[in-house]
């Protein structure tokens, strides 16, 4: 990408699980890449990847056609179309079941897929990483990101790289209000962690430098920002990182998923339990649909061209994480339908309480 820019967009939806809601079949890994290689062919492409995260298709791009561009949104929807003609051949599970719309107008926002895109001009060596994630929602990256960009604990760059040291901002989604606020760390890092810890409700959407306002890392908000005030609904996240010179380092940047947290969005995504950072391989929610997944692509960007990817979490050094992970999920199961494991009320996405409530609110005595 020279000195021009270019686009990265990642690009995701579930169009078909396979079994359940636990993989994506082979056919629409290959179908995808059918329609992106054609869309190379003819130049709108630089490059493509498909991977898959659980039961969703990711659809990673690289083109000179800027953000939330019509084209290139087109290109994803009409890629997932395709799939899901696949997903209904073979009766997959819940086949086109994030294509919300009947028909594309302009951009796959609030359309049901999810979308993350950065736009820069390259640098002379351009890492990144592409992080995908299953059975959770946005909400799941709060935690990382602020360490990855506000921690020093986690981020030594934030004390000792000259181009980190002005600290990061953040611009922050408010899915309820459908409203964002940008603060800057270190000076608002108090303010911040007020909203960010509300992880249901104020989600990271971009992380920008502060010393030359590069962008630094975007996650997929916008599907959630459009719908909200219908219906803060979850959706299975995507992230995009740029690391190194400048930016937290690769291993500062995977770090901060050396802690399997609890997120949300696990079984019915009606319930918490930690996010487990495994392999590509290994990226299959089995047990109680869960726990919840993330997998990590790092790659190299040489003029567009995407060399990669490595699966960084394909590492001995997350083994414990793995298995801090199953203990807790372990923990947070025999709660069975208690909260915090099943979420409050307001936040599960499946429930049966409007009905139950109709039938016993008579028998409801006042005591007041
Ligand atoms: C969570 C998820 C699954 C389903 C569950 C029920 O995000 O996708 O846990 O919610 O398997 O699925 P349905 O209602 O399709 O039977
Ligand atoms: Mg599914
Ligand atoms: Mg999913």
């Amino acid at each position: 990408m020279a000195a021009e820019k270019g686009t990265i967009s990642l690009i995701k939806a579930d169009v078909g699980g396979y079994p359940g809601h636990s993989q994506v079949h082979q056919e629409l890994i290959k179908r995808a890449e059918e329609c992106l290689e054609e869309a190379k062919g003819k130049g709108l492409l630089i490059d493509y990847r498909v991977m898959r995260c659980g039961d969703d298709l990711e659809l990673l791009m690289t083109h000179r056609q800027g953000t939330n561009n019509e084209t290139i949104h087109k290109l994803a929807w009409d890629t997932f179309l395709a799939c899901t003609e696949v997903a209904k051949r073979l009766k997959l599970y819940g086949a086109g079941q994030d294509l919300l719309v009947d028909a594309f107008s302009g951009t796959v926002k609030g359309m049901g897929p999810g979308v993350a895109e950065l736009e820069f001009v390259e640098r002379p060596s351009e890492p990144f990483i592409a992080f995908m994630g299953d059975k959770t929602s946005p909400g799941a990256w709060n935690l990382p990101v602020f360490r990855i960009f506000a921690d020093p604990f986690n981020s030594s760059g934030l004390i000792i790289d000259p181009k980190m040291h002005a600290g990061f901002t953040f611009d922050v989604l408010d899915v309820k209000k459908n409203s964002a606020i940008t603060l800057a760390c270190p000076e608002e890092m108090y303010d911040l962690l007020m909203f960010l810890g509300a992880y249901d409700r104020y989600m990271i959407r971009a992380i920008h430098r502060r010393a030359d306002g590069e962008i630094a890392a975007v996650a997929s908000t916008d599907k959630l920002s459009l719908i909200a005030g219908k219906y803060v609904g979850k959706d299975d996240p995507v992230l995009l990182v740029r690391t190194q010179a400048g930016f937290p380092a690769q291993g500062e940047v995977l770090e901060a998923f050396a802690f399997p947290h609890l997120v949300e969005g696990w079984m019915r995504g009606s319930h918490c339990g930690p996010l487990m950072p495994v392999s590509f391989h290994q990226a299959n929610p089995t047990r109680f649909d869960g726990p919840p997944r993330v997998i990590a692509a790092g790659f190299q960007l040489a003029y567009g061209q995407l060399v990669g990817p490595v699966d960084l979490f394909d590492d001995p050094a997350y083994d414990e994480t793995r298995r801090m992970a199953s203990r807790i999920a372990d923990y947070m199961r025999r709660h069975g339908p208690f909260q915090p494991h099943r979420l409050p009320l307001e936040e599960m996405e499946y429930t049966t309480m409007p009905q139950i409530m109709a039938r016993l609110a008579d028998r409801f005595k006042s005591l007041g």
